[in-house]
């Protein structure tokens, strides 16, 4: 077979056979066919589209392209779940301990922090002592231990897709749907999992802006995760603003303790609850979603759900009494007040930006190699649809120093967007896929 051939066959918009997608899925993993034709190559994916057929051979032939995960020896149906990626966005945190307290074992690899959003790792390693970095063995005896494991990667999981991805990045070829769709659901069948929820973000700071976009990307990841035998369904959620309110690596822990504690409802709480739903109906230990929610509001006012937060934080290595005491968590030097210079009703956030405030105060990473700050971030005190006068506090600041804040403030107030005439708040869950079709 020849890259050639297939670059070409796929300018003229032609379907590529499996067995030409294997080809250059492999020659992507082991290096063996050169960046130039493989840009080439995603282009012409990016420009002319793939079918269904194709999509799913691309999506399979990513996820064997590595180490596939084995979890048959974990009692139960091992249930995941996967973001698209957002801001304030700790639902794994909330959701991960109550869906493991309700029976249904969640044995999840999570991801870095990515431009402006935040990675469970980060925010878990904010905990004194936790190490997300277990061997298989570890993973998997935690896991049937206590029924929940987030870690890092154990394998060399689908690595077609890091190459894909980075050439992606810096070949304008990152917003293609079969691009997307086989990228996300290639881990996630590697990672091992039976029963899959997704949660596609939607709005300003995803990465689909409108709600068609979405359903449209998460009816095709629910069509290849059925085809590849899995149990798999998504919602698709806003993220026209942060989902918490919290945004840092320790503040989000701090959040989700918060909730899991009962001190906290609203969104992120809403949010976690229609995804673990979900989880617990896929790992059939709930009937419906309502029953599921109930089940998992039961386990978050016995406190089983926070228990079941302190075992795994325990058996990572990590002091528990965060979830008792959090003032444990990383303290910022600078915590200081940001008033709005505006008033009227927030009509919309330019979400990415608020993450990249985050980012250049020291919670996220410019460059792969960057230190975080686990203490840095900032809370929001307002959301869409509230009313403001100038004067009142809009935000606090955990900075590191004065300047980190004065920029960081500058950047949240320029990211909101005032009217004077009142909006309504903005609705959370925007669409159920449990079918591609
Ligand atoms: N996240 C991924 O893992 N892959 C993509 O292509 C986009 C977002
Ligand atoms: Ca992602």
């Amino acid at each position: 077979m020849n890259m050639v051939e297939l670059i070409e066959k796929k300018k003229l918009n032609q379907p590529l056979t499996k067995e030409e997608i294997q080809y250059f899925v492999s020659g992507a993993a082991d290096g063996s066919i050169p960046d130039y034709q493989l840009s080439a190559l995603l282009m012409a994916i990016r420009l002319n589209g793939m079918n269904r057929e194709e999509t799913v051979n691309l999506t399979l032939a990513m996820a064997h392209s590595g180490d596939m995960m084995d979890l048959s020896s974990l009692p139960g149906i091992p249930t995941d779940k996967h973001s698209t990626g957002g801001v304030g966005d700790t639902t794994t945190l909330v959701l991960a301990p109550l869906v493991a307290a309700c029976g249904v074992p969640v044995a999840k690899m999570s991801g870095r922090g990515l431009g402006h959003t935040g990675g469970t790792l980060d925010k878990l390693e904010s905990i004194s002592g936790l190490s997300v970095d277990l061997t298989e063995e570890q993973f998997l005896q935690q896991v049937s231990d206590i029924g929940l494991a987030v870690v890092g990667q154990t394998k060399n999981l689908a690595p077609a897709d890091k190459t894909l991805y980075a050439l992606r990045d810096v070949t304008s070829t990152v917003d293609s749907l079969p691009l997307i769709a086989s990228s996300i659901v290639s881990k996630k069948l590697a990672s091992g999992a039976q029963a899959i929820v997704l949660d596609v973000k939607t709005g300003a700071g995803a990465l689909m802006q409108t709600v068609e976009d979405s359903i449209q990307l998460a009816k095709t990841m629910v069509r290849i995760g059925c085809d590849a035998g899995r149990r798999m369904v998504a919602l698709v959620t806003d993220m026209g603003e942060p989902l918490g309110s919290h945004i840092g690596n320790a503040l989000e822990v701090k959040e989700a303790i918060d909730v899991l504690s009962g001190r906290v409802e609203g969104p992120l709480l809403t949010v976690a609850l229609e995804l673990g739903a979900r989880m617990l109906v896929l790992g059939g230990k709930a009937d419906d979603v309502e029953s599921g929610k109930a089940k998992l509001m039961d386990a978050l006012r016995s406190g089983a759900g926070l228990e079941k937060l302190r075992q795994m934080i325990r058996a990572q290595g990590g002091d528990p009494s965060c979830c008792d005491d959090v003032s444990k968590l990383p303290q910022a030097k600078v915590i200081v007040p940001l008033a709005s210079r505006e008033g009227g009703y927030i009509a919309s956030m330019d979400t990415i930006r608020l993450g990249n405030a985050a980012q250049g105060m020291g919670a996220g990473r410019k460059q792969k190699t960057d230190v975080i700050d686990f203490s840095v971030g900032f809370v929001m005190h307002h959301r869409i649809g509230d009313y403001v006068a100038p004067g009142d506090v809009i935000a606090t600041l955990h900075a590191k120093d004065a300047e980190s804040a004065a920029v960081a403030g500058e950047e949240i107030l320029q990211s909101l967007h005032f009217s004077p005439t009142p909006v309504p708040p903005c609705k959370l869950i925007h669409a159920f896929i449990d079918s591609g079709d």
